[in-house]
């Protein structure tokens, strides 16, 4: 018979043997020169003590299978606790390999053989061994087995039982919880024998007030400190010249026999002392025995820094004496992955921005959100005393420096300036109110400074166009030129058809003003201050009396651009003037008189959104956003809503004006009607299309609302990118058609790109593949393809699904002749 192997031994094997097997192959606590390990070869540990309590190794970094730390941490505890490390700075990919040497002692390499790490101290003589000790130190010895080099001398962020520092010895808190690489706190052990935690000003070396100091420095009374001591039985204390000793707590010590202990200056500038049960299987944790400071949010003043919690933060006293960091109310944090860094006011406010809202009351622009117990002791430049409650408010309101108001011991208002330092909320402040000052209108919305400033090149597209054409054969600028011929004529075809798209309805008498030339020269002040200049003539600042004063914009139509009769004129005027929608700028009269066309609508106090979106920082996403959803719903009232169906034929950022709440208002719609469009071709049409209009201008092919969609759809990826459409940059040159750049990067899945560094957009990715997706199918070569603008307007919504756009082949010819140089001809 056969001899089998009965089932509970072949599990016994099963389960054990491969245990067995690793036991053997990591039990390992001696390594000898040139050993190495591998990062991420499937096992963490290189060597573990001999009691099996802590292991040397890679660990891998939390969020990233791919990067790796030479670190030590406890090797029977589940939650791994890292109690050294060595390349947090500069973690280690894959298949980084560290190495035991006789100079250096340690070398870190990454797998193309670029040294990581090596320790900063290197060791005292040439280095014959290494182990891991029951301690936690990892100790390198020579051939007479004396210590060269030890990770107890050489700390981080923690000390263990049996470590000692020594003067000038110092521990510096690692990012945050899970980043190793070099936060902003250290704790040294002075010359003078005192210890002290302070915060640095990264990445400088430059040290801000102590927030903590155990005094053992020579005096009457003490004797300076000489070492900072953990002993064998856990005790953690300043020893002093005099052998007594400075102690951080009255708490009685755990017994290191039953508990893991450890000391670690925390990421938040905290030191902590922690135990842990050594006998533990399962969800026992590390408990706090103490702290210090008690209430650091109290104790750090830092004037030449930020304080504990970033700028414009408030630092509240969590459990364990831990901070917690909160934005005030109004604010949010600058780098939402950084619960402790500085927070950024969700609106502009400044004495610029005060003065460009004048007229209005500034108590309809701010309020105040007010908190008790917070201060930011540092940051006043006024106090003003005698003061009331309301005088102290009212101070605030009026002034254009002041940013947050604190009201205290019932007669004193100190007022505050940005950036906010040092924030906390302390009860000994016996109910002190900070009035926080808040715009309350959504011009807030636009970027408030501090994020990312994405520098533009400010550059001359026209040059580069023609230089790049110069520069490409004179075959393809033959055919360009052609190309160009081509499209000349289609739009004269296009005025014609264009005159049928307008039907000259009934004229609807609309409650328009007719001006005579005279009021409008008075009411401009002689066409003094000019706002813009466009194709179609000048645009004049002007103030008209309708029931009270109102700003308006006068617009003088280059008359020998007027085809139309006299009645046409006033037919097209009362077409404009019945439209009415939030998205649109609004008509409110026209004067016709001899050969003065005049019209005259409501003015847009915040410019157009082409100085917006190109201008050096970006605005806010979600602002963007509202503008585009805003333009998208004005086209479809013109295309579908408003009596007589009207296109506008010229979308592009320069005809977008903001409003005083930064809505997109579409301008200009219905002049292409108005005007002779075969007289202004050289000036309006060519040049409003370039990089804007669809490609049927160029063919023989219908002019219908979809010319709106197109243009649409690259002003969308204008919103989107904040640059323009056409952006010649030589080292750049696939970028440099923004239409064909996003359907590059939506292909191959690398949307990032397009935004840059603009974190909200990037956060928002699903919305950010969704408004490219729109776009390019707005920017179909097929107008038939094209979706109408309820639909464009329902897709950005969320009502309606955005299918995949089709495959884009374009034609490079009937493509490149639109951007050719030939177009920018005047
Ligand atoms: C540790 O320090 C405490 C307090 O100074 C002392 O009582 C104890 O004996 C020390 N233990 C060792 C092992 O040195
Ligand atoms: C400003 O925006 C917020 C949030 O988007 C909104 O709740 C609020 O009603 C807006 N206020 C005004 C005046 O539009």
């Amino acid at each position: 018979m056969a001899p089998t192997l009965n089932p509970p031994l072949l599990c016994f094997l099963i389960l054990f043997l491969p245990a067995v097997c690793v036991f053997a192959q990591t039990r390992n606590s001696n390594l000898g020169v040139d050993d190495s390990f591998i990062a991420g070869n499937g096992n963490t540990s290189w060597v573990v003590s001999p009691s099996g309590d802590f292991a040397f190794g890679f660990q891998p970094l939390k969020n990233s299978n791919s990067l790796f730390l030479l670190s030590i941490w406890y090797a029977k505890i589940s939650n791994t606790t890292i109690v050294w490390y060595a390349n947090g700075d500069n973690p280690a990919p894959r298949g980084s390999r560290v190495q035991v040497t006789a100079s250096e002692g340690l070398k870190l390499t990454s797998p193309n053989g670029q040294t990581l790490w090596t320790p900063e101290n290197s060791p005292s003589g040439a280095v014959a061994s290494g182990a891991l000790n029951d301690f936690g130190n990892f100790v390198l010895q020579d051939r007479s087995s004396t210590s060269v080099w030890e990770t107890f001398n050489n700390p981080k962020d923690t000390m263990l039982p049996s470590q000692t520092l020594g003067k000038g010895g110092k521990l510096s808190s690692r990012k945050s919880q899970a980043d190793f690489a070099q936060g902003r706190f250290q704790l040294v052990l002075q010359d003078d024998g005192n210890l002290v935690i302070h915060s640095i000003n990264l990445p400088s070396k430059y040290a801000n007030e102590n927030y903590f100091e155990s005094q053992t420095v020579e005096s009457n009374t003490s004797s300076p400190g000489t070492q900072l001591v953990f002993n064998k039985s856990g005790d953690f204390y300043v020893l002093k010249k005099n052998n007594n000793t400075f102690s951080f707590s009255d708490v009685p010590t755990p017994s290191p026999t039953q508990f893991y202990l450890r000391a670690i200056l925390n990421f938040d500038g905290v030191l902590t002392f922690y135990q842990h049960p050594k006998s533990s299987f399962g969800n026992e944790t590390w408990t706090a025995i103490w702290f210090q400071p008690d209430n650091i949010c109290k104790e750090a003043l830092i004037s030449e820094g930020t304080g504990i919690c970033g700028y414009n933060s408030i630092c509240k006293l969590g459990e364990n004496s831990r901070p917690n960091c909160q934005c005030p109310p109004g604010y949010s944090l600058l780098d939402p992955e950084d619960p402790y860094g500085s927070c950024k006011p969700d609106f502009i406010q400044g004495c610029k921005e005060d003065e460009l809202s004048q007229g209005k009351d500034l108590k309809d622009l701010y309020d105040f959100e007010v908190l008790t117990d917070t201060d930011w002791p540092l940051s006043d430049f006024v106090l003003q005393k005698p003061f009331t409650e309301d005088e102290c408010r009212k101070a605030c309101m009026e002034d254009c420096f002041c940013a947050v108001a604190i009201f205290r011991l019932g007669d004193s208002c100190w007022k505050k300036r940005w950036p906010l330092s040092n924030g906390r909320y302390d009860t000994t402040l016996n109910g002190a109110k900070a009035f926080i000052k808040v715009r309350t209108d959504n011009s807030s919305l636009i970027g408030p400074p501090g994020p990312p400033i994405i520098k533009r090149k400010n550059q001359d597209t026209l040059i580069l166009v023609v230089s790049v054409l110069l520069g490409s054969s004179a075959i393809l600028n033959l055919v360009l030129t052609g190309a160009f011929c081509l499209g000349f004529s289609s739009i004269y075809q296009l005025r014609k058809k264009l005159k049928s798209v307008y039907r000259s309805d009934s004229a609807v008498e609309t409650n328009l003003r007719c001006f005579t030339y005279k009021e409008l020269e008075e009411a401009t002040d002689g066409f003094k201050e000019e706002l813009g200049r466009g194709a179609f003539g000048v645009v004049y600042k002007g103030a008209i009396v309708m029931g009270s004063a109102v700003t308006v914009a006068v617009k003088r139509l280059n008359t020998f651009l007027l085809q139309e009769t006299e009645k046409e004129f006033k037919n097209e005027v009362n077409v404009i003037g019945q439209t009415h929608h939030k998205n649109l700028v609004r008509l409110l009269g026209f004067c016709e008189e001899g050969n003065e066309r005049l019209l005259v609508y409501e003015c847009m106090s915040n410019g157009t959104l082409a100085s917006l979106l190109f201008s050096d920082s970006r605005p806010n996403w979600n602002l963007r956003l509202k503008m585009a959803f805003g333009i998208a719903r004005g086209l479809v009232y013109l295309h579908e809503d408003c009596g007589t169906q009207i296109i506008h034929c010229d979308i592009k950022p320069q005809n977008i004006l903001l409003d005083d709440y930064f809505n997109a208002r579409i301008s200009d719609f219905g002049l292409s009607k108005l005007l002779n469009m075969n007289q202004s071709r050289t000036h309006t049409a060519i040049r409003g299309t370039k990089g804007y209009v669809a490609l049927e201008w160029f063919k023989n092919m219908p002019i219908t609302a979809k010319v709106d969609v197109y243009s649409f759809g690259v002003l969308l990826l204008e919103i989107i990118c904040c640059r323009r459409n056409v952006d010649m940059e030589p080292e750049n040159e696939e970028r440099a058609i923004l239409t064909d750049w996003a359907y590059d990067c939506y292909t191959t899945g690398s949307l990032e790109a397009l935004v840059e560094q603009d974190h909200e957009a990037l956060h928002d990715k699903e919305n950010l593949e969704k408004l490219v997706m729109v776009a390019i199918w707005c920017t179909q070569e097929d107008p038939t393809v094209r979706p109408t603008m309820r639909k464009v307007s329902q897709m950005l919504e969320g009502v309606a699904e955005v299918p995949a756009p089709p495959c884009q082949i374009l034609n490079s010819v009937t493509r490149d002749h639109y951007y050719s140089p030939t177009l920018e001809y005047d």
